[in-house]
């Protein structure tokens, strides 16, 4: 995620522009820069690396000026380079801008600029903004009416902050889908993605909502509404945080924080351009066989992907993992590999493509990390823009490449005519409504799950199972326990239970039990048979079930009410409550949640 900041002061701002950038670099730090009006023009600096390390080449302390933006990036759109670093200008250097997000329909309005003569110098869907925002000026001479008119022709979410040499007292700011927040001071205002960036100048702070657009003068503010243009007014909070917590946004620990994330990331996983879904989905098509290939989390993300391609395309898919690949590589020339990896240099899923690649397979991936070895290995790669993960356990990267998945899965089936264009497209509004869901089950559950948590965290066994889709989902949930709790979690699926793993089932062996709801009868009925031998045996069972289904809730030791909504994106509810659960449950034990031992983030050895 990248971090901005804008600062309107009745001194000079460089410094206190740098200080917000050091604060925000937990967000992104792979560029940064910073632009300032003075003397009527605007000076821009920036380039690629740390932001000590920028400052030391770009010198952003002898920049002058009282009104500045500055911005530290996470590459989302385009390579680590210095064009592709915020801030980004207008062509004719009137505007210039920084933006966090991912403006979806940026090809489009690129081509339209093109059309018109506007040049562009990288590979950004950030610079567009600010060549429409010369466009718009250039038909009404108004500022205000061309950032909102501007605004508006956007899709996808964005924060983005802009100054211009036309109005020079002024920072124009605004937001959706994406964190933005000002900070009140005496003689001093400030406009960023989090609270962190200001904290030790003002703990007066506006939480900006959807759709809010900012005017904000080193002595004054106005907020308004995008859609009325009408002043709205909001409400002075006095933040409390110290500057640790502030980083992390208020969370005890960056795992909760990543958890809370993904409303947010599965937003930017769903405002991946169509071309490069379609991209990856035509070599399912083109291709003799293809494979998924992961390791760790990413294999049962992988795994998730294989009962996607059998629902929605009807193809068998084979998902693997990386470590295990190269003793099978089971691909040929005519076959197609689809990587998963967050950090994007895991050794294990490298070795992986250059065991594909030696059979000439085509390769293609989901990554998070931008410029990242597995993104430059791969012939095809979406860059999936869930910003940095922090924690070591993954949970918001995994999430979101399940939502991309899921929509090459849909492609997938269009383009064999196993699904309709508008039964895919479809799916586009339970996939929104999806991200408003997480928001209401992490805010409403999260009191249920610590409860339960701290009930059980004197259990050492637990076995987590599911069926169908549900299976990689448990097994996913049991690799989150384990790494956080370091309990013995095992994960398996249910129908697999009365094979050999009941022998363990007695009075002290907790089972939880991932399951759709009633309707989807067959799996439902298959998974209530599993719960039925572990309850014969004195097993304890905690499961998920919708608050109308009495009759399992009876059977249940313990269960986990989940809204009904989209029942497709059940067991997507149900790993994020895991992952919840594994997080209260490991704060119970008092463990280093956000670095357990013996793991490390990125695991670049065999
Ligand atoms: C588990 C976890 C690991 C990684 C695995 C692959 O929480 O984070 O299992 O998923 O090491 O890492 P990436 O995705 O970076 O390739």
């Amino acid at each position: 995620m990248c971090g901005i900041s804008a600062i309107a002061s009745h001194k000079l701002v460089s410094h206190k522009l740098l200080m917000t950038l050091q604060n925000l670099e937990y967000r992104g730090y792979d560029s940064c820069g910073m632009a300032l009006f003075n003397d009527n023009k605007i000076t821009l600096r920036k380039n690629i690396g740390t932001v000590d390390e920028v400052n030391s080449l770009e010198r952003f302390e002898g920049m002058e000026g009282t009104l500045g933006i500055a911005h530290t990036r996470w590459a989302t759109h385009g390579g680590v380079t210095k064009e592709n670093s915020h801030p980004h200008f207008s062509n004719n250097e009137e505007f210039v801008i920084v933006h966090n997000g991912i403006i979806s329909n940026y090809q489009q309005i690129q081509s339209n600029l093109k059309d018109k003569g506007y040049r562009f110098y990288s590979e950004t869907d950030t610079e567009v903004f600010s060549n429409l925002l010369e466009e718009e000026y250039s038909k009404t001479k108004d500022v205000e009416t061309a950032f909102c008119d501007a605004i508006e022709k956007l899709e996808g979410s964005f924060a983005i902050a802009m100054i211009t040499i036309h109005q020079p007292d002024t920072i124009f700011a605004v937001k959706k889908d994406s964190p933005l927040v000002i900070g009140i001071n005496d003689g001093v205002n400030y406009v960023s993605s989090d609270i962190n960036a200001f904290i030790s100048e003002t703990r007066d702070t506006i939480i900006l909502d959807d759709y809010d657009y900012v005017l904000i003068k080193n002595d004054d503010y106005e907020i308004k509404n995008l859609k009325t243009r009408q002043k709205v007014s909001k409400q002075i909070v006095q933040v409390q945080w110290d500057r640790q917590t502030a980083q992390m946004g208020g969370f005890s620990h960056y795992m909760l924080k990543e958890i809370f994330d993904q409303p947010m990331t599965v937003r930017n996983a769903l405002n991946i351009p169509a071309a490069q879904i379609e991209s990856i989905a035509e070599k399912f098509i083109t291709r003799k066989q293809s494979f998924c290939v992961g390791v760790g989390t990413t294999y049962y993300v992988a795994m998730v992907g294989t009962y996607l391609f059998s629902e929605y395309a009807d193809l068998y898919v084979p998902s693997i993992s990386a470590d295990e690949y190269p003793s099978l590589i089971p691909c040929s020339h005519d076959d197609h590999v689809l990587f998963f990896s967050q950090s994007g240099e895991t050794y294990d899923t490298r070795m992986a493509i250059r065991a594909a690649k030696s059979k000439g397979a085509a390769t293609s991936a989901v990554v998070n990390v931008v410029g990242s070895s597995i993104s430059q290995e791969v012939d095809d790669c979406i860059f999936q823009g869930s910003g940095p993960e922090i924690c070591v356990v993954s949970t918001k990267a995994a999430v979101s490449q399940i939502i991309i998945l899921w929509q090459i899965a849909l492609e997938v089936g269009v383009l064999r005519n196993k699904l309709s264009r508008k039964a895919a497209d479809s799916f586009k509004d339970k996939f929104n409504e999806f991200s408003e869901t997480i928001e209401r089950v992490l805010n409403e559950e999260s009191g249920n799950i610590r409860n339960l948590a701290k009930e059980t965290s004197h259990i050492a066994n637990w076995l987590f199972m599911g069926k169908g889709i549900y299976y990689p989902i448990a097994l996913e949930s049991a690799l989150k326990m384990k790494e956080v709790t370091y309990l013995h979690a095992e994960g398996l699926p249910a129908g697999f239970l009365k094979h050999g793993t009941l022998a363990m089932v007695d009075e002290n062996m907790y089972s939880l039990f991932f399951l759709p709801f009633k309707d989807d009868s067959d799996l439902y009925k298959s998974t209530l048979m599993s719960i039925e031998e572990v309850k014969a045996r004195n097993g304890k069972v905690i499961g998920f079930c919708s608050e109308e289904d009495h009759e399992i809730s009876k059977l249940l030791d313990h269960a986990l009410y989940i809204p009904r909504g989209n029942p497709e994106l059940t067991p997507l509810i149900q790993l994020i409550i895991a992952q919840l659960f594994s997080y209260y449950s490991a704060l119970n034990l008092g463990l280093n949640i956000d670095k357990p031992r013996n793991l490390a983030k990125s695991v670049t050895v065999g």
